[in-house]
């Protein structure tokens, strides 16, 4: 039974006996009457395995000839014996697949960041493809989201918020060309208050100077009242986000790069405050960053050089990339190649250590032939200190990036 849970049971008789075993969620005495909750899709299914005479209670249709809709099930038959009463019954249970049960996720502020979070998120949903494994840190590009037993940390309903109706506009364009799940985010201008509610999980994608304003509107501190909120503002600290909000809403921290766009990402997320809902709140996080690249969670002290090295890091690789193009076209070589030969080359080189597990030092001395070209290179590169050049530009961003979100020294 590991991968499955009852979700609907038929009980041959007319009196239930316990089969804690199947931890039921609903249960059909005899047909007649239902105990089922909102599960009723889940019973249909289960119905469509009685046999003929099962008298089918109102406002459940058998399925046809009892095929089952999704042949995600086993059937299995259980006997147990009530020896006090002198009873023996059976139970008919179908083991199903459920419906994912899912939760809302809501993108306050949907600018670029958030729209690149929200389609990889959606993208990766659409992906799913039965026994993917479920390995969230090892993955590329974005981890595909898993089938599988019901889970609560995947979210099933999307509502994304903006300022402006054109902005709204342009974002239901975006969404819907991402198929039928994008088509189903709800998009909202000027309604953050109607979008928050509607939300389990809100993921917030302001500018940093604006989230005070949009925390403080009227009705969002009592909407957010138990929630998890997951700030990816670049230097406002959990400290004053948590000062504006209600101590029951779960703060977290999480600093995404603009790769998630095309879900290879690197997002690193604050560690999570020890809850009875940590296990959970863990695996949303996990699911929402790995479906857009590599998640890892780091202490929040580390965020200020996270922001510099992660989320900065793009603009300096593009300057390193820049250069070994403008070396090359310098060397003769037509524009267009040299810039694919030095992406390509970058790229590879950092999924040798990504993926291979390689140390940059052993790659580098592995191409380094005595008196060869690649030696006379580096010495060139050396003598222009370009180590501590790129070294000391992750130093200074990360000391500007802990003046962000900041209020301005006078
Ligand atoms: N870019 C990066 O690489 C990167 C990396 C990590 C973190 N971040 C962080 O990501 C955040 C967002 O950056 P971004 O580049 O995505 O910004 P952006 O494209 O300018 O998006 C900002 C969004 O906020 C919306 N907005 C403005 N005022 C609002 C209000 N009162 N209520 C609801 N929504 C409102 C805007 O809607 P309208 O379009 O209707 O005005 C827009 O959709 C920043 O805090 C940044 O620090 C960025």
């Amino acid at each position: 039974m590991a991968d499955y849970e009852v979700r609907a049971s038929i009980v041959g008789l007319q009196r239930r006996l316990e089969f804690p075993e199947l931890n039921l969620d609903a249960v059909a005495l005899n047909s007649e009457r239902l105990s089922l909750g909102d599960r009723t899709r889940e019973l249909k299914v289960g119905i469509a395995a009685l046999d003929d005479e099962a008298r089918v209670a109102p406002g459940v249709q058998r399925a046809q000839n009892g095929v089952v809709e999704d042949a995600l099930h086993e059937q299995v038959e259980l006997e147990r014996a009530d020896r006090d009463k002198g009873e023996h019954c059976c139970a008919h249970a179908l083991l199903l697949r459920p419906a994912p049960m899912g939760y809302t996720l809501c993108v306050l502020a949907c600018g670029t960041m958030g729209i690149a979070v929200l389609s990889g998120v959606i993208e990766s949903l659409d992906a799913v493809r039965p026994n993917t494994a479920t390995k969230w840190e090892s993955h590329s590009p974005g981890t595909l989201t898993p089938t599988g037993p019901p889970d609560a940390s995947i979210p099933t309903r999307f509502v994304a918020c903006v300022a402006r109706e054109e902005s709204a506009t342009k974002l239901r364009a975006v969404f819907g060309a991402l198929g039928p799940l994008g088509a189903s985010v709800e998009v909202l201008a000027s309604r953050n208050l109607e979008a928050v509610q509607k939300a389990d999980v809100v993921l917030l994608c302001c500018k940093p100077q604006l989230a005070h304003a949009i925390l403080g509107e009227p009705g969002i501190k009592d909407a957010l009242d138990g929630k998890l909120l997951i700030s990816i503002l670049a230097g406002v600290t959990m400290a004053q986000m948590n000062a504006w909000v209600l101590p029951s809403t779960k703060v977290i921290r999480a600093m995404p790069n603009t790769p998630c766009k095309i879900r290879e990402g690197m997002t690193v997320v604050s560690t999570l405050p020890i809850s009875p809902s940590t296990d959970v709140d863990r695996a949303i996080i996990l699911k929402i960053f790995s479906s857009i690249g590599r998640c890892r969670f780091l202490d929040e002290k580390h965020f200020d050089a996270c922001t510099a090295l992660s989320g900065s890091g793009p603009a300096f690789a593009c300057i390193f990339l820049e250069a070994m193009a403008d070396g090359g076209v310098m060397m003769g070589l037509p524009r267009a190649e040299a810039l694919e030969l030095a992406a390509q080359t970058l790229q590879g080189t950092a999924r040798m250590v990504l993926q291979g597990g390689a140390h940059p030092a052993q790659i580098k001395d592995a191409v380094t032939t005595p008196g060869g070209c690649t030696i006379a290179g580096l010495l060139a590169m050396e003598d222009g200190r370009v180590r501590s050049t790129i070294a000391r530009a992750i130093q200074v961003a990360t000391e500007r990036a802990s003046e962000l979100g900041q209020p301005t020294k006078k």
